[in-house]
């Protein structure tokens, strides 16, 4: 008797983890495959010009300089440009082509759209993902 329900008990715990992880793979809160040439190539630019030992995005990275996982809505692309090709007594300039400042501006726009740096307006669901406005 008891070993059947151990075994009940096993099986009931199993099942649940089998349907929930199946529930959770089929409903992924993003596209992975969405993220274009363009993008990718703003991605590597900001790792290799390390702006992310000053900046943070998604709340990760340096705090010598401002958050920037939604500056591109907040500023506009002439204000981001203007910082990266000129600099600030604070910021250092970086001389960048037009092609490979519009990659930039291309990660700086996909950041923000998938990103929210006030965790005030995130929306946390009992599943554990979370939903940015
Ligand atoms: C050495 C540290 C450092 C690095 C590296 C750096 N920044 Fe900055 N950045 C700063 C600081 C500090 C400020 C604020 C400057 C000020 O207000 O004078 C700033 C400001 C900015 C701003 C304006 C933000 C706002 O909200 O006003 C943008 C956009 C920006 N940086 C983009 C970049 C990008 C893109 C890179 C990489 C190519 C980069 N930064 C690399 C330190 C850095």
């Amino acid at each position: 008797m008891r070993h059947q329900q151990t075994v009940f008990i096993f099986s009931i715990l199993i099942i649940s983890f089998l349907v929930y992880s199946i529930y959770l793979y089929t409903h992924l809160p993003f596209n992975s495959d969405s993220v274009d040439e363009k993008v990718l190539q703003g991605k590597k630019l900001w790792q290799e010009k390390n702006c992310n030992a000053c900046h943070q995005i998604y709340g990760l990275g340096g705090f010598l300089g401002p958050d920037l996982t939604n500056v591109y809505s907040q500023k506009s692309p002439e204000y981001i440009k203007a910082f990266i090709q000129y600099g600030t007594v604070v910021m250092p300039k970086f001389s960048l082509s037009q092609q490979e400042l519009s990659s930039l501006l291309a990660f700086l726009k996909s950041v923000d759209e998938t990103g929210n740096a006030n965790p005030k307006n995130i929306i946390i669901h009992s599943n554990g993902t979370i939903t940015t406005p």
